[in-house]
């Protein structure tokens, strides 16, 4: 997915001082200590970045069961708490922040009088941050004025995403923004919300869907209730979670879901707008070793870079796989104006690298001719998540060629 260049810079030394002047007035630095430190860095705070990478890279079948609650269960729950914040939270921000770039490339704009948010396992309020920034670098034409929900299991974590989102939003301009914090652990058995929540016009949940213990096929019921009962008419949900085979396929699963229990409930006013082009059958689902997920690639704030070369890992470019759902009657060529140029049947788009074979570029392509390994003669340098308007593919699934000189949007 190609980020737009004021997002992708975003992230440099002003940001770093932001984060530098947060941590210490939040007191999670040590007197006399700077996030200048490559010893606090390298002591402090670097088992943690590895122990919750390993933590959320987990390969275990049974993903929720796995995880520990990792908030409380830590020695130094401090510096484990720092440690996501430095390193995690930037890096979910910026995906969901690309999300919201990707919608605005595509023509959709949203112009609601106020914008209703909430987030569900907000941790530092990652995700609300990411639409802020979105906001910003991408506009959408959103509403100046917002007030968002944050709801999350452990309270410092909720408290500190709070104080943090008021600091970033005002920084970016956005005064008019708040926040109320709900402390609270979502059980299923009950619902996402109680009914006597209000409405909300935009519903994210970063990273968030993983850690509960539910099956994608029970999970779309009990979302599509929440979304009847607590989202607006011309609401938007985006569900962000990792790009690893087993999570990403269960996003994959979820949106099967999701569009069956639609169709089950008779209804047609959730359209799943990103990052397919259409409600076709996933072709990815079909194997069951594959998988779908997006890479955005940004310019790390200087102390990020430092804790990935302490780390020994490397955050440069960001996987993650994702879905915007909208509820809407309009359809998507009047949501997303862009894809107009050509039909649902000649829309594809870039779902892996393109890499040159001869004088062609070859990649897997999604339409609604499922999932295809594609050549395309073309001097434009085209990457994963680029869409071609106009493409007829010619060959089977292994072997096709795109015909019909399509346009890219990258
Ligand atoms: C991986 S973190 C993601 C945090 C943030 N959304 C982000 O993108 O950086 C997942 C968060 O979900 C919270 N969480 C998990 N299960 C929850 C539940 N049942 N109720 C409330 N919060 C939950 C965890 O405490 C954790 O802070």
């Amino acid at each position: 997915m190609k980020v737009p260049e004021p997002l992708s810079l975003a992230f440099g030394s002003e940001f770093e001082r932001l984060i530098s002047d947060f941590i210490t007035q939040e007191n999670l630095l040590p007197p006399e200590t700077t996030l200048g430190s490559n010893r606090f860095l390298a002591r402090a705070v670097i088992p943690h970045i590895l122990k919750l990478s390993q933590l959320f890279n987990r390969e275990d079948k049974n993903q929720a069961s796995s995880l520990p609650a990792y908030w409380k269960d830590s020695s130094n729950p401090q510096n484990l708490r720092l440690a996501y914040f430095l390193y995690f939270m930037p890096c979910n921000l910026f995906r969901m922040a690309s999300i919201w770039a990707e919608l605005s490339r595509l023509g959709f704009r949203w112009k609601p009088k106020t914008m209703r948010g909430i987030e569900f396992g907000a941790g530092p309020a990652s995700g609300m941050c990411g639409i802020a920034a979105g906001e910003k670098f991408a506009s959408v034409g959103a509403p100046p004025s917002a007030n968002w929900a944050l709801i999350e299991q452990d309270q410092a974590m909720l408290e500190m995403g709070a104080r943090w989102a008021q600091v970033y939003t005002q920084t970016l301009g956005s005064t008019d923004w708040s926040t109320r914090t709900f402390h609270r652990k979502i059980d299923l058995n009950r619902g996402f919300l109680p009914k006597s929540a209000p409405d909300f016009n935009l519903w994210i949940m970063s990273y968030y869907l993983n850690e509960l213990e539910i099956t994608p096929q029970a999970l779309a019921p009990l979302l599509l209730d929440a979304w009847d009962q607590h989202l607006e008419e011309d609401g938007l949900v985006i569900l962000m979670e990792p790009a690893l085979k087993l999570q990403s396929r269960k996003i994959l699963e979820l949106r099967k879901a999701i569009l069956l229990e639609q169709k089950r409930r008779k209804r047609d006013d959730l359209l799943i707008l990103l990052p397919c082009l259409g409600h076709q059958t996933c072709g990815a689902l079909e194997n069951p070793e594959d998988w779908c997920h997006e890479e955005v690639t940004w310019w790390r704030p200087p102390y990020l870079r430092k804790l990935d070369q302490l780390a020994g890992l490397d955050r440069k470019s960001l996987p993650f796989s994702y879905l915007v759902i909208h509820k809407t009657r309009r359809s998507r060529e009047e949501v997303l104006p862009a894809l107009k140029r050509a039909p649902e049947n000649k829309r594809h788009r870039l779902v892996s690298p393109a890499h040159a074979e001869g004088r062609d570029l070859e990649f897997f392509t999604c339409g609604q001719d499922g999932k295809r390994r594609a050549r395309l003669r073309t001097e434009q340098l085209i990457q994963r998540g680029d869409i071609l308007l106009g493409s007829e593919l010619r060959g089977d699934v292994n072997a096709s060629r795109v015909e019909g000189k399509p346009e890219i949007i990258e």
